[in-house]
């Protein structure tokens, strides 16, 4: 299986520090944050990935990661010309999918458990696509899925909820047939002018085609000042152990 990590978008949160930097190469412990996504598929088995990231910054990705070989692993790139939504993004990584099912991750999501057993059991479902939950005590700033439990999967999914209906984030680990591109294709900027992932994974759950599985390791997005810190606290933690 193929794998697509998104490293572009703007990083404002984190501003002013990427300002200068982008923010998947800000230290995260002892390594820039983009080596935690590629280590965690080579562990899951998967070699061959495709980085999508801005104009600005691919020069330091190339210059750092080269082609993968001292990671054990296969890199080619894609640039977004400009911050047009993590769906867009996506789209730019349709001739290297090809007709096969892959995982995306997005860069910032830092995560404990291996990706291993979830992928296995995406091989084995038929089509469709499957996310990644994890229970947040703040899912107003995620994905929220509203569930079928009989049929294991999501309904719905509510990007950033004023009002959350459960305590679950939809994670950047993502899944997908290679149907994404053309739901891709039939989706609308949304208000702030981007292409949403989650348009796109309701337009599988609208057809009963949207499956999750839970993590139950530690999870967080690193896309803010406490967030990063967290991150690094926990992976400080693991590298100490
Ligand atoms: C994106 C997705 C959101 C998901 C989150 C996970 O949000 O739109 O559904 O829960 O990633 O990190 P963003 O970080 O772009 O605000």
């Amino acid at each position: 299986m193929k794998a697509v990590i998104l490293a572009g978008g703007t990083g404002t949160r984190l501003r002013p520090l990427t300002n200068y930097l982008n923010k998947h190469m800000l230290p995260v412990g002892k390594y820039p944050m983009i080596l935690y996504s590629i280590r965690k598929l080579k562990e899951a088995g998967i070699t061959d990935i495709e980085l999508v990231t801005g104009r600005t910054s691919a020069g330091l990705f190339t210059e750092f990661l080269g082609s993968g070989r001292d990671e054990g692993v296969s890199l080619t790139y894609r640039i977004q010309e400009e911050a047009g939504g993590i769906a867009e993004a996506l789209k730019l990584a349709e001739s290297f999918v090809g007709s096969e099912k892959f995982v995306m991750l997005l860069g910032d999501n830092l995560f404990e458990e291996p990706l291993t057993a979830h992928i296995e059991a995406f091989r084995k479902q038929e089509n469709g696509a499957m996310v990644l939950l994890k229970q947040v005590p703040d899912p107003h700033r995620y994905g929220v899925p509203d569930f079928d439990h009989t049929s294991k999967t999501i309904v719905a999914i509510t990007e950033k909820p004023a009002v959350p209906q459960s305590n679950y984030c939809v994670t950047g680990i993502y899944m997908y047939d290679s149907s994404v591109f053309s739901f891709i294709d039939q989706i609308k900027p949304s208000g702030r002018g981007e292409l949403e992932i989650t348009d796109v994974n309701n337009a599988y759950a609208s057809r009963g085609l949207l499956h999750y599985r839970t993590l139950t390791g530690w999870w967080t997005d690193a896309g803010t000042f406490d967030s990063l810190h967290e991150a690094a606290s926990r992976l400080r933690e693991e590298d100490t152990e």
